[in-house]
């Protein structure tokens, strides 16, 4: 047998189409999804933005301008969503990895949860920009 078939011949490892979606699932990946569109989106615009502070107001009226315009707000809102969702369920991972919230329940609970408790923490943020401050 060559080494190509010793290696077709071995059983797939149970993947999407074998498992039952579940919130599990989706709050992993929506934590791959918000740590990438930080690491993507985020940090390039915060590049964008240290630079344009120390270019002088000019550059800095340009990053304003399009950070305060309807595209600029849904990137930042999107920005937003990203670091709470990716906080909360951040968190979960750093109490799952220390072997607790394995419980069935208590694991379904808090994979629902993080997701939904990152939403309010954005709404709560964008409230307290848009009417807190009068924006
Ligand atoms: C609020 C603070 C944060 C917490 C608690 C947190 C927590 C974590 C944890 C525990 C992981 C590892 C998950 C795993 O082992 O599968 C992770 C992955 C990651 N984090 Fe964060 N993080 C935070 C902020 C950030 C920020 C600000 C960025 C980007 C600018 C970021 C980008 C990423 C990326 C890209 C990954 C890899 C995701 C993947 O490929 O699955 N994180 N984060």
């Amino acid at each position: 047998m060559s080494q190509r078939d010793h290696h077709s011949a071995r059983p797939l490892s149970p993947h999407l189409q074998i498992w039952r979606w579940g919130p599990h699932m989706l709050v992993s990946i929506l934590h791959r999804v918000s740590g990438s569109a930080m690491a993507l989106v985020g940090l390039p615009l915060l590049v964008w933005f240290l630079g344009a502070l120390a270019s002088g107001p000019e550059a800095f009226a340009t990053f304003t301008f399009w950070m305060g315009s309807p595209i600029g707000l849904v990137v930042l809102f999107g920005l937003s969503w990203a670091f709470f969702n990716h906080m909360m369920s951040g968190l979960r991972h750093f109490v799952l990895d220390i072997g607790a919230g394995y419980d069935l329940d208590v694991n379904r609970f808090w994979s629902i949860a993080s997701p939904v408790i990152g939403v309010l923490l954005t709404l709560a943020l964008w409230s307290y920009l848009l009417f807190a401050k009068g924006a």
